[in-house]
């Protein structure tokens, strides 16, 4: 990998589908970035698999097998600092980061939300834009603050939602969008048109 190259630090916990059409987008030509490493938090993360295929270092580092989430939290900033990354992306990590590791890694880390911020942060978006019967749905990429959900937002990409959408077909649906707009949000921030303090959020 070239010197320059801009190094990607992707944390997941589960099905890893993101950081498959990261990795995609890399192999294509379309993202200019490498995976330095792939970190879960749960053993039994599909993405893990993802990441080896690809040949991407891939690691698991639990919270039980640390003292306290502080430790842990320590240990995954320790680790993740071993790879110097110019950004820290999260793909489906459900895990909160401690505000230690927000702070040293600030304005470097990014996550793909799936809803329409400020709208449903937090879980299960899905059931709960059908349960308000909203007549439109989402994706968005933002940058991670202290707040849950909360930080300036990259890019949102909106899907509609019919009469017949339920929260699984929402869930496709809102997977697609995502796959679509998390490797434009992090090619924005490779070229420098976009940064933590000068975003010109778009849907
Ligand atoms: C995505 O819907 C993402 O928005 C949310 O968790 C899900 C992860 O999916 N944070 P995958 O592991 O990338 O398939």
């Amino acid at each position: 990998m070239p010197a320059q190259t801009f190094k990607l630090v992707v944390l997941i916990s589960g099905n890893g589908s993101n950081l498959q059409s990261i990795i995609d987008h890399i192999q294509a030509g379309t993202l200019d970035a490498g995976i330095m490493a792939v970190i879960s938090n749960r053993a039994d993360a599909f993405g893990l698999d993802r990441a080896r295929s690809a040949g991407i270092e891939a690691l698991t580092m639990e919270p039980g097998d640390y003292s306290s989430a502080c430790d842990f939290d320590q240990a995954l900033a320790n680790t993740v600092s071993r790879y110097q990354p110019d950004l820290i992306a999260l793909a489906g990590y459900m895990r909160i980061l401690g505000a230690a590791f927000v702070d040293r890694f600030e304005g470097k880390i990014v996550n793909i939300h799936p809803s329409l911020l400020p709208k449903y942060k937090g879980l299960n978006t899905h059931q709960r834009v059908i349960d308000a019967g909203d007549a439109e749905h989402g994706a968005s990429v933002h940058y991670v603050t202290h707040e849950l959900d909360d930080g300036p937002i990259i890019i949102q990409r909106r899907v509609e939602i019919s009469p017949h959408d339920t929260a699984a077909t929402l869930q496709q649906k809102v997977h697609q969008a995502e796959h679509r707009i998390y490797p434009i949000a992090i090619q924005r921030i490779v070229t420098g048109e976009v940064n933590f303090n000068r975003i010109k959020p778009e849907s």
